[in-house]
């Protein structure tokens, strides 16, 4: 075949796909009870929108934006994340006091492909935008948590982490400066660089890591506001019974954070790209949009891992029923059985041609139905004869009762 999917972007198919739908009507489900409202913002923007935000020194905006030049001239990116996007709508709406939003949808990094990291990648989130209280910090962090677990990942671990506001850190960045310059000559080429445009990011660096161990961290140099914040923070995840491990040393690659930073990971997945979803708080963002002060937290979920993380879990059957005809000349009782299956809101097909029995169940077994219904003589009685087919047991009931054996099962 002459034509295959960009480097670092994926088709999604049946079956693979039933476990997409699955996860995205529990994200919606969740985001619903909290009280998260969809938005929907557009998949491209004015490149200044993230150069401003996610900042210039970063890799996201250095590397890995994928920018071009409209026909007026204008530099336009594919969104790399939403979090940015949603500031600028809730600006651009006027600002409309607390918005809680929840998003779904693909971004795009130019990465170096592999499994993990797609240049297409697709990402839930939620934006808590226009709240400063510690109860915000805290309910999104259980969000994020209670959708893991919703969906399998009964083993999340929350890694949390303080940088301070912008004058704790000004202060941290000034003794992280001293100790980074009398080892300047230690340190990797990446480290070197970062040490003049965001040194922060050096704490995350692989290479350092060994040489840095006695760094100075932000936690340590938080002003009174920032540690009390924080201090909140802990004790109310304490009290929701969500168990968090403090990181010194967890900094996030994007510019925009401000105080509270956390990450998901899962101890059973172990993969070279394991972080789950991230986020945190971004008080600065709407200021650097050119907006009023807008304190605001919130977190994105990396779907591509999280199934990579189920992989080998329980299979989902994509059909509640498959309804087979053994008798054509019983066409239209099967349709009115389908018919009815459905408008009861079981997931019910059949096969569209005429077939043999055989081919049919075939069909069934293809298309991950649950159960099979198959209408033949025993229509005469008024029964059809249901076949499980996890295990291939047979009872024939009566056709009122087809939606109640399938709901009960
Ligand atoms: P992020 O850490 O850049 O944060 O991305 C969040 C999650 O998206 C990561 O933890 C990872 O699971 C997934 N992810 C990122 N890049 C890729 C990739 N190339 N391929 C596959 N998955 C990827 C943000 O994007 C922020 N907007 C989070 C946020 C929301 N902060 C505040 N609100």
């Amino acid at each position: 075949m002459k034509f295959r999917a960009p480097k670092g972007t994926d088709d999604i198919l049946p079956p693979a796909s039933r476990r997409w739908r699955r996860l995205l009507r529990v994200w919606d489900g969740i985001t619903e009870r909290y009280g998260y409202e969809l938005i929907m913002t557009p998949i491209f923007e004015a490149t200044e929108v993230f150069e401003r935000t996610v900042g210039e020194a970063t890799e996201v905006v250095q590397k890995q934006m994928f920018t071009w030049e409209d026909k007026a001239g204008r530099s336009m990116t594919l969104r790399p994340e939403a979090t940015a996007s949603v500031v600028r709508a809730y600006l651009q709406a006027g600002s409309p006091g607390i918005m809680k939003v929840a998003y779904a949808g693909p971004m795009f990094r130019y990465e170096q492909p592999q499994a993990g990291r797609r240049r297409q990648f697709f990402q839930v989130g939620v934006e808590y935008v226009g709240e400063d209280a510690p109860g915000a910090d805290v309910e999104v962090i259980e969000i994020g948590h209670r959708y893991y677990r919703e969906i399998g990942i009964t083993d999340v671990e929350v890694g949390i982490n303080s940088i301070g506001d912008p004058e704790s850190r000004a202060a941290y960045r000034r003794i992280l400066l001293e100790y980074l310059e009398q080892r300047r000559q230690e340190l990797c080429d990446d480290c070197r660089s970062r040490m003049d445009l965001n040194p922060l990011r050096v704490l995350d660096c692989k290479v350092d890591a060994p040489k840095l161990a006695d760094a100075p961290v932000p936690v340590d140099w938080l002003n009174k506001a920032s540690g009390d914040h924080y201090q909140a923070v802990k004790q109310g995840l304490d009290e929701a019974g969500i168990k968090y491990r403090e990181e010194p040393r967890l900094v996030r690659g994007l510019d925009y954070y401000t105080r509270t930073v956390f990450e998901y990971t899962s101890p059973s997945y172990e993969a070279a790209q394991a972080e789950l979803g991230g986020g945190g708080r971004y008080d600065g963002l709407a200021e650097a949009l050119g907006g009023v002060p807008t304190p605001a937290v919130g977190f994105s979920l990396g779907m591509d891992r999280i199934v990579l993380a189920l992989e080998g879990t329980e299979e989902i059957p994509a059909l509640d029923v498959f309804v087979v005809l053994a008798d054509p000349a019983r066409r239209g009782q099967a349709e009115e059985l389908t018919a009815r299956l459905r408008s009861d809101g079981l997931r019910t097909d059949r096969l569209a041609r005429e077939a043999t029995v055989r081919a049919q169940f075939k069909a069934a077994h293809r298309r991950g139905a649950a159960a099979v219904a198959v209408v033949g003589e025993e229509m005469e009685r008024g029964r059809v004869t249901m076949r499980s087919m996890a295990d291939g047991s047979e009872s024939e009931i009566a056709i009122e009762e087809v939606g109640e054996w399938l709901k009960s099962r």
